[in-house]
């Protein structure tokens, strides 16, 4: 058996340290280590999105990167966005909306959402899509979730003006 690696990382800005085995991914050590079980699972492979977290102000798939990659760095999950009220006008844009339904591949959809409009505060409904283009969705066929992204985006934009 291969020892366990010493890491220490932020997550949601508490400093996390941690003996971590070399191949376990960030995913899962953020749900089954840390219990932030907002990161969703789907695919393991880097297709749908639904492990979508922030590393260094960045969206990466959770999925794809061990945990001990992470050495350093800040970490942020839907948890730490939602504690904070960050993407309280996405969630309730997405619920009045119902641009979820299971709610599976919501987490990281809004995280992915909220990165468009950090990025871009008025997209477009085609740069909403192509954006989103990574986060799959079984349940909603899409409509409601880029009707709800705009809505936040043209709200935000009224709050600024
Ligand atoms: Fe990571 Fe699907 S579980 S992209
Ligand atoms: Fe079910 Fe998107 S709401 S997968």
């Amino acid at each position: 058996m291969i020892a366990p690696i010493s890491v220490s990382f932020q997550v949601n800005g508490e400093r996390i340290d941690a003996l971590v085995p070399p191949r376990l991914n960030l995913a899962d050590f953020l749900r089954e280590h840390l219990q932030l079980t907002g990161t969703h699972v789907g695919c393991e492979h880097g297709v749908c999105g639904a492990c979508t977290i922030r590393v260094n102000g960045e969206i990466v798939r959770s999925c794809l990167m061990l945990a001990v990659q992470a050495q350093a760095a800040s970490i942020e999950t839907i948890e730490g966005l939602s504690d904070r009220g960050e993407v309280a006008d996405l969630q309730t844009a997405f619920r009045e909306r119902n641009a979820l339904q299971c709610g599976y591949c919501t987490p990281g959809m809004l995280m992915t959402a909220q990165d468009l409009l950090r990025q871009s505060p008025a997209p477009d409904r085609e740069a909403i899509r192509e954006h989103l283009s990574g986060n799959y969705c079984r349940c909603t066929g899409y409509q409601a979730i880029v009707d709800a992204v705009q809505a936040t985006a043209r709200a935000r934009a009224g709050r600024s003006s």
